[in-house]
């Protein structure tokens, strides 16, 4: 890590490396992995069946008295050849998994198992690779030159492919069946604007409409291994879910047919962008395979849970948070906007709407987990302790932990509090928001491995909140629990009265 990366570590302890900090007393990491095959199971059933996420850390925070601590991790036997990580779960330790210079993260986007390459063409597509490796840089380069390429088409590609769709189909089907399932309306239309928004054309426009589906079976292969409760909803016994999910990887040839339609749409609609690959040095192939990863999976994937989320904590706070978001919506558009719609400098004027973006990626991080293997040595610190961590040794961070750390972010710390990031003082705990893999301060570069898409999903989840209440003064909605984040069915909708100044 360069001295001044993390700042806000150093500040409080600027020791040399390996040097012990005055104050924090070195111990052993508590915990233990147990028998071997034995019990990775029982942690697995534990976390997925009979404690659940949240109470299998806390459980274990609370018998080592330790935000870090050994475990094993899911899926374990036989998905994952090795389970046992080191947990961080305090905003202290959890930044060691940025640190470049300490950590290696090949291989781990997933966890402690990977999915077959036979998913993506053969290629390790970037996700997988670690920055010390030669194709990482062309390829999130590639990526950093097609976003830049495309960045005017984003806000007017969400707003007539996105947003007009999305809300003039929930309004009918609220209308017609007294509720809409946004979470499927999202799944559909998302897709779509992610063709046009990256490539001008959508599946649809070259004759792939319904792409979205095979995407979701490709996903699904990948991702199986960390859902559950899936299964049990059509009344198939939790061990034999667990078996079906867990123990073994989803046949690939499933997706064959669905991956070589998906290859011709992005071979086609993203002509242009292949060409900006080859630019840098890649191959067309390499770069479609590279395309297809990270508009299906990074932003397809990462968009079909926050939305969905970004809207259950709106429904959550009820009317008097959207009241102030519309004044403040309608206000911005009025003087900064262009005939009566955003732009992105009235975006920059919303200084709440911008807070409750950052609010709902830390308290629900849409990717929940990072991983990383130790490169050297190291001392690792948390609040209270320092330990001693081995090359080679797997690291862990389940960052919704990380992120509601109330030394950081104090007693209200596991609250969701819209105005949290507004003004100088709320500034300056935006370093301490991770979603990205990284500081929320920070960009990403082709030398760590933040989000290369940090600035695309900021921008669409403010035009979310925007279009939303430039539209909208309030509407209600039923949350409940989904495969990955909330299911979101509205229940009503109430439009826009006032255009500007005050809504009650
Ligand atoms: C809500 C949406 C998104 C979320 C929550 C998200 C989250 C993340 C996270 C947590 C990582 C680090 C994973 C790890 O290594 O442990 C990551 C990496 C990555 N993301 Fe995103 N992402 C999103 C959207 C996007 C978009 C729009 C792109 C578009 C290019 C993108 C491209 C990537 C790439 C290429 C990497 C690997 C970076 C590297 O290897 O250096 N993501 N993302």
């Amino acid at each position: 890590m360069s001295s001044n990366r993390y700042p806000w570590l150093q500040k409080e302890k600027p020791q040399p490396e390996q040097q012990a900090p005055l104050l924090l007393p070195t111990k052993e990491i508590p915990g233990s992995y147990g028998i071997p095959f034995i019990t990775p199971i029982k942690d697995r059933l534990d976390y997925y069946y009979f404690k659940g996420h949240d109470k299998f850390f806390q459980s274990k925070i609370d018998q080592y008295s330790s935000t870090v601590f050994r475990t094993n991790m899911i899926p374990g036997p036989f998905m994952a050849s090795d389970p046992r990580v080191i947990a961080v779960l305090d905003a202290k330790s959890f930044p060691i998994l940025f640190d470049t210079s300490k950590v290696e993260k090949k291989d781990v986007f997933t966890g402690t198992y990977m999915p077959s390459t036979k998913l993506t063409g053969g290629h390790r597509v970037c996700s997988y690779l670690d920055p010390s490796e030669p194709s990482h840089t062309k390829i999130k380069q590639f990526l950093f030159n097609l976003l830049k390429s495309r960045k005017d088409y984003f806000l007017p590609s969400f707003r007539s492919d996105y947003a007009a769709r999305i809300f003039s189909s929930v309004e009918s089907q609220v209308a017609s069946n007294g509720q809409a399932n946004f979470n499927d309306l999202n799944n559909d239309i998302a897709f779509d604007f992610l063709g046009k928004a990256y490539f001008g054309k959508s599946p649809s426009d070259v004759g792939a409409s319904g792409l979205q589906k095979k995407v979701t079976i490709w996903l699904l292969l990948q991702l199986a291994p960390l859902a559950s409760n899936v299964l049990t909803k059509l009344h198939v016994p939790k061990l034999v879910e667990d078996f079906l999910l867990h123990t073994f990887a989803l046949p690939s040839f499933i997706a064959k047919p669905g991956y070589k339609s998906m290859y011709d749409y992005f071979n086609t609609a993203g002509s242009a962008a292949l060409d900006l690959a080859e630019k840098v040095g890649l191959s067309r192939d390499e770069a479609c395979h590279n395309l297809i990863f990270a508009t299906s999976f990074n932003t397809y994937g990462g968009l079909r849970v926050l939305f969905p989320g970004l809207l259950a904590r709106l429904a959550q706070s009820g009317r008097e948070l959207h009241g102030r978001l519309a004044t403040e919506v309608r206000q911005a558009v009025a003087s900064h906007g262009e005939n009566g719609q955003v732009t992105l400098g009235a975006l920059e004027q919303m200084e709440l709407a911008k807070s409750v973006v950052y609010e709902v990626l830390r308290i629900d991080p849409p990717v929940e987990f990072q991983y990383a293997h130790a490169k050297k040595d190291f001392l690792l610190q948390s609040h209270d302790a320092q330990f001693q961590v081995r090359k080679g040794e797997m690291l862990f961070g389940y960052q919704p932990f990380a992120t509601r750390d109330t030394r950081v972010f104090g007693a209200n710390a596991g609250e969701f509090v819209p105005d949290r990031f507004v003004g100088p003082d709320g500034a300056k705990l935006l370093r301490y928001v991770w979603w990205s893999n990284g500081p929320e301060t920070e960009e990403p570069t082709v030398n760590d491995k933040q989000c290369a898409g940090k600035n695309f999903v900021v921008l669409v989840a403010r035009l979310f909140v925007a279009e939303f209440f430039l539209s909208y003064d309030s509407f209600t909605a039923e949350i409940s629990g989904s495969l990955v984040g909330s299911q979101v069915n509205i229940t009503s909708l109430t439009k826009a009265k006032a255009k500007a100044g005050n809504f009650y």
